[in-house]
């Protein structure tokens, strides 16, 4: 039986910061909702988190996770290391046999993988205690691992090595498989006689009769995290990861250093990402796209063959061959049919535009309805709210609204529709009519302005 405890107690008191720790994200995601993510794919019996610090944060940010309902939080209060979080969860597996995989919550690029294959190499060797290792050629703040042949004989906090343990490489990645009848022995023995005052899970090795080094080759799954210097370093890792794949996949990425890409995002063949182009959250560009340079795309849906350019497109779907442009912002609830040319300075709200429609220039279209072919001018707005409530415009097809035309919502202008520049238009308008709601000109013949008297 297998049973995983994540620790996440901890302030992170290096990370500076008001939020704790496992709540700081690489790649949108939590490093704590990475650790779950990563173990939940081994099938646990049980995953117990330790909270302490901020506690209540840390429960409410994985509310919506998927694996919420199996999560059983344990709250350890005060926090005294990392042994002591594992004495105050030993209460709860009184009646507990079998595996418990212990994970810090800091380590945020760790796979299923590595995870599944610690495991079964663990099962056969099975000693009391197999730990994940690895070599680091500047190991700075990690615990060294010190081994005698096959065996881990201690772990020694980098704080409390002497000169010669320091330049041991071989370090601990947080990352521990015990037999918990062994560990439930001898958790309670763990003293914080240390630098730190601390009752650490590392000493536990020692105590126990075998440990087994299972070292990787690959340490950047196992790059910790203490500070936003160790968290820029896991984005890196994590991004160099995701846009390898999608480069394997056929896409082309001009400058990878200046993208990201979330890892729940899909993305076609001969797709071009420009620089500085960024693809977040469950996005999907489908093939022949070119995105960017300069853009921003959040859980949103782009079809075959569209350009978008130095524009920003949230919770939208565009279809197929459309040009989105520079400098168009594209807002949630948005639906683009294809052919469709959204142009500079153009904002789109909530709203759905029909096939082969240009709005091409300074525009606000916000709860609205764009029938086909029509032609937007520039400067239209759609006055949506009245001060409290939001209202409907809809714009039948094959319109022609003149340029600077202002839609006070609720409003409905039929199909063939001609508006007027610079109209104001509050009361619905029949199909195939001229609308026309300004101030006639006057002009005043023979003006001249008056001549300043010279004194
Ligand atoms: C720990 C290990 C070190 C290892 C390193 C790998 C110990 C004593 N040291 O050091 O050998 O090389 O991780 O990254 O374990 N936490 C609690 N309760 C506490 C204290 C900490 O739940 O009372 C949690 C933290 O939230 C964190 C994790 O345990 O997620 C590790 O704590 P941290 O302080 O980061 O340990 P390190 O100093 O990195
Ligand atoms: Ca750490």
């Amino acid at each position: 039986m297998l049973a995983v405890a994540i620790l996440a107690a901890g302030k992170g008191t290096r990370m500076k910061s008001e939020l704790p720790k496992v709540l700081h994200k690489v790649s949108g995601k939590s490093l704590l909702n990475r650790v779950i993510n990563s173990c939940s794919k081994l099938s646990p019996e049980k995953i117990f988190v330790i909270v302490g610090h901020k506690s209540d944060e840390i429960k409410k940010s994985l509310d919506s996770n998927n694996h919420r309902r199996k999560i059983h939080f344990i709250l350890q209060e005060p926090q005294n290391g990392t042994g002591h979080a594992i004495q105050v969860l030993s209460k709860e597996l009184n009646d507990f046999k079998g595996t418990l995989l212990i994970l810090n919550g800091d380590v945020p690029l760790i796979t299923p993988e590595t995870l599944k294959d610690f495991l079964d190499k663990n099962a056969e060797e099975n000693p009391d205690v197999s730990l994940i290792t690895t070599r680091k050629e500047r190991p700075l703040g990690y615990g060294r691992v010190f081994t005698n042949g096959k065996l881990i004989e201690k772990i020694v906090e980098e704080r409390d090595c002497d000169e010669k343990e320091r330049l041991n490489t071989l370090i601990n990645a947080g990352i521990y498989c015990f037999k918990w009848e062994k560990l439930s022995k001898i958790v309670h023995k763990l003293k914080n006689n240390n630098k730190q005052k601390e009752i650490y899970l590392t000493d536990a090795i020692s105590l126990l009769k075998t440990a087994f080094s299972y070292e990787i080759k690959n340490y950047d799954e196992l790059q910790g995290v203490n500070n936003r210097i160790q968290l820029a370093k896991c984005e890196q890792i994590l991004q160099k990861r995701i846009q390898d794949f999608h480069m394997m996949n056929g896409v082309t990425i001009i400058n990878p250093a200046s993208c990201t890409i979330s890892e729940d995002a899909e993305i076609g063949i001969d797709v071009t990402l420009e620089a500085n182009t960024h693809i977040r959250g469950e996005s999907k560009i489908s093939d022949n796209c070119i995105i960017g340079p300069n853009t921003f795309i959040e859980n949103s849906f782009v079809d075959k063959n569209c350009n978008i350019i130095n524009s920003t497109i949230f919770n939208s779907s565009l279809m197929k061959d459309i040009n989105v442009g520079p400098y168009s912002h594209v807002r949630p609830g948005t639906k683009i049919s294809s052919n469709t040319k959204i142009g500079n300075f153009v904002e789109i709200k909530n709203s759905h535009i029909e096939e082969s429609v240009k709005i091409n220039h300074l525009s606000y279209i916000g709860d609205s309805e764009i029938g086909q072919s029509t032609n937007i001018g520039a400067g239209t707005i759609t006055a949506n709210f009245d001060g409290s409530e939001k209202h409907t415009t809809t714009i039948g097809a094959n319109c022609n609204v003149g340029a600077n035309s202002v839609f006070i919502a609720p409003v409905n202008i039929e199909e063939y529709v001609t508006t007027a520049a610079g109209s104001v238009i509050n009361k619905n308008v029949g199909k195939e009519s001229l609308a026309i709601a300004r101030a006639k000109q006057t002009n005043i013949k023979n003006w001249k302005k008056k001549k300043r008297k010279s004194n």
